[in-house]
């Protein structure tokens, strides 16, 4: 099929090179120029594993194209999917500025197309919007004249960054919403290479399915809530919740994963879907009180390690030097958006503390937030020398078993802040450090 993807995120990326791997000759559109450029040459304006692969191999092969002529590239497409950006407003709903706008651009180059295409082209939404988005997507392209130039259908992503490649060729289900069976019909066969027997291409409306996406996360993001807030009654009554996570996880209809403590969620999605949750319910009247807490739970967590440090030390932190270990939100990803680092880094800049950082992949772009006020290092090890604490933010493979011994030769201080629990205490004290885990009863 010939396809156009609008939005080079990560969704839009690793969509449109997927569908490219699976003989769909695609054509990847931004109005970023810059990111059109570099994505021409052949690169990545992010980190994915296993997409640059990917992307080249297809390039190389004609099926995946880059654009920034919108226009050119949908008057070719039998399906046009969209994949742009919807950020948070200051009150927390989705904007939907870039989806509309994007609708628009397409009627237009559709409208200038003679002669008129015989058979409607599907526009596919896979950004996350909220519920009645598709509905108010139609009856846009009503006004603009073109509804039978178009169908809508909404396809919602459910890939995790980092494993974004993996979960789109081998989804848990696939969503789509529709008012039409025939749409869905053509969706079906464009999902077929990736779904195995045992997984299910779900067809419903366009408003279920739009809040399909949101109910995902909603429910993913309490999940981390809910063991978060145990971790801290745990920390407080001297229990240990990696032990209660394997006590209740045993239970088949609790289950062990998304029970991890950490520093909160953070990310492009949780967050803002969390939020978008609760500015719908405001909307339409349904008061969101479980999701307002689950938020609420997730802003404290950001504050997590830094109250731990801050009782550690008594307050006293100006001068202190302190090495941050992880950066990004979680691990196999450059992203840094919503990271519960930055709250950390904020907190302890505000203090006076020095600060000496390390991650895999994101340090360029903390470098671009915060400048020469904090110093990069070059390795873990580089990070450590001379430090008071070692703070653990992200829980990158490599930091999981350290060289111990030369840690303790590097710093000053020994005393290791384990915002992930990737650490034994026994083996921390073991090895001479002061040891905080979350919830471990410490
Ligand atoms: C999330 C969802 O997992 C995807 O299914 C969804 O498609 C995506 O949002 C989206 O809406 O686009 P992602 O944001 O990439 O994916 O990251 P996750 O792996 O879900 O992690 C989110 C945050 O939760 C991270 O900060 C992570 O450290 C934290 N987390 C996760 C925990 O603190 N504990 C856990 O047990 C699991």
């Amino acid at each position: 099929m010939r396809i156009a993807v609008i939005g080079t995120g990560y969704v839009g990326l690793v969509t449109g090179t997927c569908l490219a791997e699976s003989g769909n000759d695609v054509v990847c559109v931004d109005n970023n120029v810059q990111k059109i450029a570099i994505l021409q040459e052949g690169r990545l304006p992010i980190y994915e594993p296993g997409l640059l692969e990917l992307v080249q191999r297809n390039q190389r092969e004609g099926r995946l194209h880059f654009t920034t002529d919108l226009s050119a590239a949908v008057q070719e497409a039998q399906l046009i999917f969209v994949a742009v950006g919807t950020p948070p407003t200051p009150e927390g709903a989705a904007d939907l500025s870039a989806v509309f706008s994007v609708v628009d651009a397409v009627a237009q180059a559709l409208r200038g197309v003679s002669p008129p295409p015989t058979s409607p082209r599907i526009l596919v939404i896979k950004s996350t919007v909220p519920v009645g988005t598709n509905a108010r997507i139609s009856a846009r392209l009503q006004e603009l004249g073109c509804a039978h130039l178009l169908e809508v259908a909404s396809n919602p992503e459910f890939l995790k960054e980092g494993a974004a490649i993996e979960d789109f060729m081998k989804p848990d289900r696939v969503v789509v919403g529709v008012r039409r069976p025939e749409v869905a019909e053509v969706l079906r066969e464009l999902y077929a290479p990736f779904l195995r027997t045992d997984r299910p291409f779900l067809v419903m409306s366009p408003e279920s399915a739009e809040m399909t996406k949101y109910a995902a996360n909603a429910m993913l993001a309490t999940k981390i809530s809910f063991i978060n807030e145990m971790a801290n009654l745990c920390d407080r009554l001297g229990a240990d919740i990696h032990d209660v996570r394997r006590g209740i996880g045993h239970d088949q209809r609790i289950g062990f994963q998304f029970l991890f403590p950490g520093p909160g969620y953070g990310g492009s999605c949780f967050p803002k879907d969390v939020g978008a949750v609760i500015a719908m319910g405001r909307q339409v009247g349904c008061p969101m009180r479980l999701m307002e807490a689950v938020d609420a739970v997730n802003h404290a967590q950001k504050q997590i390690l830094f109250r731990k440090i801050s009782a550690h030390y008594r307050g006293q932190l100006a001068g202190l030097t302190i090495a941050i270990w992880g950066l990004s939100f979680k691990p196999r990803t450059d992203d840094i958006r919503e990271a519960p680092s930055l709250v950390l880094i904020e907190a302890l800049l505000r203090e006076q503390v020095h600060l000496r950082v390390h991650d895999p992949e994101a340090m360029h772009n903390v470098r671009a937030l915060y400048g020469d006020r904090l110093y990069y290092a070059r390795n873990p090890y580089d990070a450590v020398q001379g430090a008071d604490a070692l703070v653990i933010v992200t829980e990158w493979a490599e930091f999981r078993h350290p060289d111990f011994a030369l840690i303790r030769q590097l710093m000053k201080g020994h005393v290791i802040f384990d915002g992930r629990n990737i650490y034994e205490p026994r083996q921390m004290a073991n090895w001479g450090f002061t040891y905080y885990g979350i919830g471990r009863g410490l």
